[in-house]
């Protein structure tokens, strides 16, 4: 019989991660029902066979590189615990960068809000956990997505409408005050995508042509029909598409064009306002 942190140190060496320890340490909280804490409080505790039994199986899938929130069906984004699976991508804690901007804007009471590829519904449902007079919008072309960001919803009760729809097409006739959109935005091709845990992510929530780029060009391009005059255009790209972004939305008439940073102090995220009497500011940042 083996106690907890001989289990866990032996996890640890059967490990190939970034983060071995904290890895065994969550199957092990799932598998005991107990907090990670209690492992270095009580270090000699004993499981059970069939406890150890189920923490091996676990440990296994994680040595095939499966993610630890699909093995947990969880990942932690904002203050909310999202239900997660294989239907699209794993919430990204740079992403909560984005959510931060928003709230940092100066919308009016009661704001109309679209949240474009919502996968877990991350992005509206944080918003609409901190805004509860926001009237948010959320559409996914993934029908699986879509189930998902619905019982996100339902069990944090946040009042988050989720629609079916590529991109814009098959939502209600309405404007925004705001549109955020995460979207694809890797390369075709890109070494990365052989890597870690995108490897168990669906292609449709990363991929958008040779560049990357091909699905921020269409938003950058659709989304002004859908704007209330001024309104805001806040979009997800990677560390390395900043300048693009920025160019794209100068050359479309886009006014106020930001681009903001993760936590790891890179280019993450771009923010434009679109002026519909004519073009306002339209300096990049
Ligand atoms: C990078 S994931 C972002 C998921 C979520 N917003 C987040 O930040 O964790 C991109 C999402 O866009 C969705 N998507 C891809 N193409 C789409 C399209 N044409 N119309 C609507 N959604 C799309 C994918 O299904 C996926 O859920």
């Amino acid at each position: 019989m083996l106690t907890c942190e001989e289990l866990l140190r032996r996890a640890c060496q059967q490990l190939d991660s970034d983060t071995p320890r904290l890895d065994a340490e969550l199957l092990l909280a799932r598998v005991t029902g107990l907090s990670r804490t209690s492992f270095r409080a009580w270090p000699e505790q004993i499981l059970t066979d069939e406890q150890t039994g189920t923490f091996q199986a676990l440990l296994a899938r994680r040595r095939n590189g499966e993610p630890i929130a699909h093995i947990l069906g969880e990942q932690g984004f904002w203050t909310l615990t999202l239900k997660v699976n294989d239907s699209t991508l794993i919430p990204r804690p740079d992403t909560e960068c984005l959510v931060e901007a928003i709230l940092d804007l100066d919308l009016p009471d009661g704001a109309r809000v679209l949240d474009l590829g919502t996968g877990t519904g991350a992005i509206a449902l944080a918003l609409a956990s901190e805004k509860p007079d926001w009237q948010i919008l959320a559409a996914d072309n993934s029908p699986d997505a879509v189930a998902l960001a619905r019982e996100n919803a339902e069990a944090l009760q946040l009042p988050v409408a989720v629609f079916q729809s590529d991109w814009f097409t098959g939502l209600p006739a309405r404007t925004f005050d705001l549109i955020v959109s995460n979207p694809p935005y890797i390369e075709a091709g890109d070494e990365h995508l052989s890597r870690g845990d995108v490897r168990f992510e669906p292609a449709s929530a990363l991929v958008s042509g040779a560049d990357g780029l091909d699905d921020i060009r269409y938003l950058i391009a659709a989304a002004p029909d859908w704007l209330v005059n001024g309104g805001w255009l806040v979009l997800e790209h990677g560390y390395n598409q900043g300048a693009a972004v920025r160019a794209i939305l100068a050359r479309s008439g886009w006014a106020s064009i930001c681009t903001g940073r993760d936590y790891g102090g890179n280019d993450r995220y771009t923010l434009a306002r679109f002026p519909h009497g004519g073009s306002g500011d339209t300096d990049a940042q």
